[in-house]
């Protein structure tokens, strides 16, 4: 059956999981697709896994374009969300030029790193027919101003800042929100304010769905995240380490508190 934003959103009002897995190519699609992955997230993480650069902010919205219709070409049934790369949204008629792109490459969705900032390039975006994802929290694209990775939603402020995000976000018209390196209290309260689906990385166990870069879950990129766990250590194939790992956040086992961020 062919995955929709319907389905994901059906997900969240049956309070049931989704798997997402970054994907870049038609061959690994075609694994994902078997293994019954619902959602294929062609990341901005390839400027890093794949091009070998150390931050995201290399990533042009060429390369996304290429990965995505790379991915749509074999892709069968997966809902298929593109990044919009670094500087790629940073004015209303940039975001509508560079994710019209992404549509017309095979991309169902757009995801933006952003903030409430963005409500007006999310209103224009879903007003012109392209569906906006909101990558909340941790924004690798933003990571000269942070001076790193850390990890977000740590005080009742914060996290107050991001439900009031999240909602005004929604209310904008985005459909699904992303959030990045989130403490996973912060993450349950934000999920709870709104209606759309949720997709976590690094954000605890009550998103609705669970995404995670490909080569972190293979075992093949040298420095992974803390939250991010080696399917491959105890498979046999790329294939069962898939299916493990989509198995493991259907039932609700991945993440573990290991894989998240508590207050304690
Ligand atoms: O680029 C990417 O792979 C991402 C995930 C880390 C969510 O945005």
């Amino acid at each position: 059956m062919t995955v929709t934003i319907n389905t994901l959103q059906q997900r969240k009002q049956n309070q049931e999981t989704f798997t997402c897995i970054t994907a870049y190519d038609a061959s690994f699609t075609r694994l994902m697709n078997q293994v019954g992955i619902e959602c294929l997230l062609i990341g901005d993480s390839l400027g890093m896994v794949l091009q070998g650069h150390k931050t995201t902010t290399s990533v042009t919205v060429d390369d996304i374009c290429y990965h995505t219709a790379s991915v749509a070409r074999a892709n069968e049934n997966s809902f298929i969300l593109a990044d919009m790369p670094f500087m790629s949204f940073a004015t209303v008629d940039k975001a509508l030029t560079n994710a019209e792109k992404l549509i017309r490459a095979g991309a169902n969705m757009v995801k933006i790193e952003c903030g409430a900032w963005a409500a007006d390039i999310t209103e224009k975006l879903h007003q012109n027919g392209i569906p906006v994802c909101a990558h909340i929290g941790l924004l690798p694209q933003a990571v000269h101003i942070e001076g790193g990775y850390k990890i977000q939603g740590k005080t009742p402020e914060q996290a107050a800042q991001m439900i009031k995000d999240a909602k005004t976000l929604e209310s904008a018209g985005c459909q699904m929100l992303l959030m990045e390196c989130v403490l996973a209290s912060t993450a349950k309260a934000v999920d709870e304010a709104i209606n759309i689906p949720t997709i976590g990385i690094g954000a605890g166990p009550t998103t609705t769905g669970q995404v995670l870069v490909m080569h972190d879950i293979l075992g093949v990129y040298p420095t992974p995240p803390k939250f991010s766990k080696n399917f491959m250590k105890a498979s046999g194939s790329i294939q069962e380490a898939l299916e493990t790992y989509h198995l493991a956040v259907k039932n609700r086992e991945f993440p573990s508190i290991e894989h998240s961020f508590t207050a304690d």
